[in-house]
């Protein structure tokens, strides 16, 4: 066989290892699973007294089905064979006389967790890339090779549903607690406990017995709760998957086959195709930094401020050693504050969180300075404090260190001229909440040394952020074309419209947060002042230069467009009507400006562009970013 290892031990166990011929990991082609039929067939012919399952490849068990072989499905029944593809072979599988295990080490996806499910154990390798989920729903797709079938059977259906609809995965401690896995143990023994696991004869940890009615007659309720959560998220004709995975769940036994319907549904739907453009965009924003052997170890941050701080916690959550510096500790401190607060969210474990928080040192003297692979400076928006800053860092630095701005409206060519050495500066500019959002441009300004900008790229990625490079221009890609979209949305309050009804219809669109509550959110003031900036000099919108003016800001002083509480805006019901054509006429300034900026070369393509908007602002994910829409919708 091509891709199968196919080997009989002393013992008569059957060891099959996937090793993806020619590829770095491993994924269920539509070649892998006909072996796989084959393996079956030998074995049919003569029983071994047990099979295991398990990779050859070192990054990891089985990313998933192969993508590439979705955006190829052009009609219902070529999704069909898709689906009886896996669907037959793995329910062949889970019905073989002898004991089977998949041994998982590293990730464990879609279509490898389906194999997995469908094999009597599970022996899940504790280390830190082990992971299980199905994370298909975020394709657009549903898990039809079983998944839905068998993960409700293994955990219950709530905890199954919520895998599946969220795509969230699971390290190998949560998996065997949950009882997805049926041991997790460390590397060495791996071999061990699955040839004992194997042979052991060991029934299957049986779900309690609530679980099993939720899986059984109570399922109706299991599955109105599950829809009225996804539908505070996703709206049906956005997003049909997660309403298929829960009907095919309840009513079909998770076998998609039997509901053609859902799968015409999200065939004809381009939300699937559209996912898939997606997930290939952030592949390639992962790809930047690639070319660099750069490697950051210790990041020193200067401004504790709103940016600074959450930066210096974050990169401290993905490993480093990060040196915070600001004018005193009082300024310091509100920032170790959240970033406790994150580290016990993302952390839980006492331990993990106290060594994070060891590697976060307040620095007030910047001694970091000088031991740092990268510094980021975030300190107030203003030139004159921020080449003071420059000019005292540049000797302090080490020769090959990255020296970058977080500046949001500041010309790098400006900020640069103090420098010894000014093809240095980069641009590393995040986004607020730096936790939460994905993307981080990667500002080249004229003649910057293209190693440091390569160098910030991978350190990006370090950080597990999507770098998008583009070329020092006022608002770059994501401020720029959020500039004349927010300033539409104010004139139609100008115009008479409640800001709940524009709200509305740019939810309606698929935006996860509507433009006013959005500039609320961001604080008006900012607002107004990236407008004044980047919107050509247009004149500001009156709603807006009004509550400036009374110093309503938005969330940060409880009042704004909305009023806030508890961090929440209080709306009241979508006031007013709004012009039929309100979503398409305040989403098109946008898409105009996007297309400028790659016609400017801000960033090298459309493709880029696409990627950079839906990862920097949340532009509706299933229109395939605001080219792609504008292309499809004709817009
Ligand atoms: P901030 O006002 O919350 O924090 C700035 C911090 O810098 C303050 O704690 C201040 O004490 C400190 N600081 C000022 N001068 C200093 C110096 N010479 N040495 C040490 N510390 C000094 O500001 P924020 O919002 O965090 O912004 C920082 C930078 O990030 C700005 O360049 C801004 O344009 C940029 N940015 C802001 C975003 C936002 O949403 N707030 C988003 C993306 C970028």
């Amino acid at each position: 066989m091509k891709h199968w290892q196919i080997e009989r031990d002393e013992n008569d166990l059957v060891w099959a290892t996937l090793d993806r011929a020619g590829e770095s990991s491993n994924v269920m082609s539509a070649e892998v699973l006909a072996e796989f039929r084959e393996l079956l067939d030998q074995l049919d012919r003569s029983p071994p007294k047990g099979l295991i399952i398990r990779s050859g490849k070192t990054a990891g068990f089985i990313a998933g089905a192969d993508i590439q072989e979705f955006t190829q499905l052009d009609s219902a029944e070529k999704g069909r064979v898709l689906i009886a593809r896996g669907w037959d072979l793995f329910n062949r599988l889970a019905a073989v006389p002898y004991p089977t295990l998949s041994l998982v080490r590293g990730h464990c996806l879609g279509g490898g967790l389906e194999l997995s499910l469908a094999c009597r154990y599970l022996l899940a390798v504790d280390e830190p890339g082990t992971k299980f989920g199905l994370p298909e729903v975020m394709l657009g797709i549903f898990p039809g090779w079983g998944g839905m079938l068998r993960l409700p059977q293994r955990i219950g259906p709530t905890a199954a549903l919520d895998l599946m609809l969220t795509g969230k995965t699971l390290d190998a401690k949560r998996a065997k607690r949950m009882g997805l896995a049926d041991e997790a143990v460390p590397p060495r023994v791996m071999m061990a406990a699955a040839r004992l696991l194997v042979q052991s004869g060991q029934p299957r940890r049986k779900l309690p017995l609530l679980q099993r009615l939720l899986n059984g007659p109570l399922k109706s309720i299991v599955a109105n709760g599950a829809r009225k959560q996804v539908a505070k998220k996703a709206r049906p004709e956005h997003y049909p998957a997660p309403y298929a995975i829960i009907d095919l769940w309840a009513k079909h036994q998770g076998n998609a086959l039997a509901a053609p319907e859902n799968l015409d549904r999200i065939i004809s739907s381009p939300t699937a195709k559209n996912l898939v453009r997606v997930f290939f965009l952030q592949e390639r924003l992962k790809s930047f930094g690639k070319e660099s052997a750069f490697k950051a170890k210790r990041v020193h941050v200067i401004g504790a401020g709103t940016m600074g701080g959450d930066i210096a916690a974050w990169c401290v959550l993905r490993g480093m050693t990060v040196s915070l510096q600001d004018q005193g500790l009082e300024r310091i401190a509100p920032a170790l504050k959240r970033a406790h607060t994150l580290f016990t969210r993302r952390l839980r474990e006492p331990l993990r969180v106290r060594e994070a928080f060891d590697r976060l040192i307040p620095d007030v003297s910047g001694a970091g300075v000088a031991h740092a692979d990268v510094v980021i400076e975030a300190i107030f928006e203003n030139v004159e404090a921020k080449h003071a800053l420059f000019r005292a860092l540049e000797p302090q630095m080490k020769p090959g260190a990255v020296l970058a701005t977080n500046t949001s409206s500041l010309r790098l060519e400006d900020l640069r001229s103090v420098l010894k050495q000014p093809e240095r500066l980069v641009g590393i500019h995040f986004f607020n909440p730096v936790a939460m959002m994905p993307l981080v441009e990667v500002v080249a300004a004229e003649g910057a040394d293209p190693a440091m900008v390569q160098a910030a790229c991978a350190f990006v990625r370090q950080i597990d952020k999507l770098p998008l490079p583009v070329k020092s221009m006022p608002g770059f890609l994501v401020n720029a074309v959020l500039a004349p979209y927010m300033l539409a949305a104010m004139r139609a309050v100008d115009a008479g419209v409640s800001a709940e009804a524009v709200d509305e219809a740019m939810l309606a669109f698929g935006m996860p947060m509507g433009p006013i509550e959005l500039a609320d959110t961001v604080g008006l003031d900012i607002a107004l002042a990236a407008g004044k900036q980047l919107a050509d000099g247009a004149e500001p919108p009156k709603c807006l230069l009004a509550l400036v003016e009374k110093k309503q800001l938005g969330k940060k002083t409880g009042q704004g467009f909305y009023d806030w509480s508890s961090g929440k805006a209080k709306k009241v019901g979508a006031g007013g009507t709004a012009p039929a054509d309100l979503a398409a006429s305040l989403v098109k300034p946008l898409i105009d400006r996007t297309e400028k900026l790659v016609a400017d070369g801000v960033v090298a393509d459309a493709d880029l562009a696409d990627a950079g908007v839906i990862f920097g602002t949340g532009f509706a994910p299933f229109t395939g970013g605001p080219l792609k829409y504008r292309e499809t919708a004709g817009q």
